[in-house]
């Protein structure tokens, strides 16, 4: 392994930059030559690929976002747009690539490593759905983000004694709703994961009514269903004065915390020794606060699962 290649693609996740930093670094102590990949897989198959220096990843830890850019594409998900990728890679004399991204970046990694191309992926996304990590690069910052507005919205739902609704990104996991809806002291949480019945929740949040709650701060996984849906739903089966929202994109956005840097700094560097020993189509995660590697291939044949404890302890703490 001479020269190796990173990119980080999909949705962009506070702490990618870390991750890039990490395997940038770990590389040239190892005596490798780094190329980044910009843009994604589009921009692998379009070849814009530059030689990343030491320097090239100063002052980008504490970064959001991704200094690589990064692309969901269409195009690589079909045989030619990989080969196109394999022939920019062996162009540029890359042997192997470090893949920073989801669950869709995992897939192209998957895809690279059954043509014989050694890949390693790195799970860098906010949505935590990542098979075989207990965390994933960005959960964790956009969880603080999450908690941030939900601790503000509070303020609000207490002074005008109204039911909130707020709606939190997580594709079709529950992993934000739930750890922000425990962490924010949510009477209610709606994850994709487990069923809800809407007849039940209003009868709840009557019951907390006629004890004297002056509020209600209600958490919903986009996954389950629209934040304004919900409420409309709330408002028909109770008189509670409703308002909702909808975090989107800042849960995307800001500084990584240290939990993320230090995670992605590990899982960077982790990729990188992988690599070296020579084996591609693995894919890095934390258990246990340990570094473990599994095979890429079947990684996404595996589901991940969400803490069903949690949310049972969730509806314990906010009877
Ligand atoms: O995977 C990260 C994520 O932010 C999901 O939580 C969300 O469903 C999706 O990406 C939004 O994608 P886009 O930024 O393409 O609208």
């Amino acid at each position: 392994m001479k020269r190796i290649g990173v990119l980080t693609s999909g949705g962009d996740a506070p702490g990618m930059n870390a991750a890039v930093r990490a395997v940038v670094r770990k590389a040239i102590f190892q005596n490798i030559e780094v190329y980044g990949v910009y843009g994604g897989y589009a921009g692998l198959m379009g070849g814009n690929i530059k030689k990343l220096e030491l320097g090239s990843v100063g002052d980008i830890i504490h970064r959001g976002g991704t200094v690589l850019y990064s692309a969901r594409s269409e195009e690589f998900k079909t045989k030619e747009g990989q080969q196109k990728g394999i022939e920019q890679l062996k162009k540029f004399g890359i042997d192997g690539l470090v893949v920073i991204g989801g669950d869709g970046s995992y897939r192209g990694a998957k895809a690279l490593t059954e043509q014989g191309y050694p890949c390693v992926g790195v799970p860098g996304t906010i949505d935590n759905d990542i098979p075989g990590t207990e965390f994933t690069i960005g959960f964790d910052t956009a969880l603080n983000t999450v908690i941030d507005a939900i601790d503000k919205i509070r303020d609000t739902a207490t002074s005008h004694e109204r039911t909130f609704v707020i709606e939190v990104m997580g594709r079709n996991a529950g992993d934000i709703a739930l750890w922000a809806g425990l962490a924010g002291g949510a009477e209610t949480i709606l994850i994709p994961e487990e069923k809800h019945s809407m007849e039940e929740i209003a009868e709840r949040l009557k019951k907390g009514q006629e004890r004297g709650k002056k509020h209600s701060i209600i958490v919903v996984a986009e996954g389950v269903m629209s934040g304004v849906d919900f409420g409309r739903e709330i408002e028909k089966l109770t008189d509670f004065d409703t308002r909702v929202s909808v975090l989107g994109h800042m849960q995307r956005g800001g500084s990584p915390t240290a939990f993320d840097r230090v995670l992605a700094s590990r899982l960077g560097a982790r990729a990188v020794e992988l690599l070296i020993e020579g084996n591609g189509g693995r894919a890095v995660g934390m258990e246990k606060n340990q570094m473990v590697d599994y095979d890429i291939i079947e990684a996404l044949a595996k589901e991940h699962h969400l803490d069903l404890n949690l949310y049972k302890l969730s509806k314990e703490l906010s009877i």
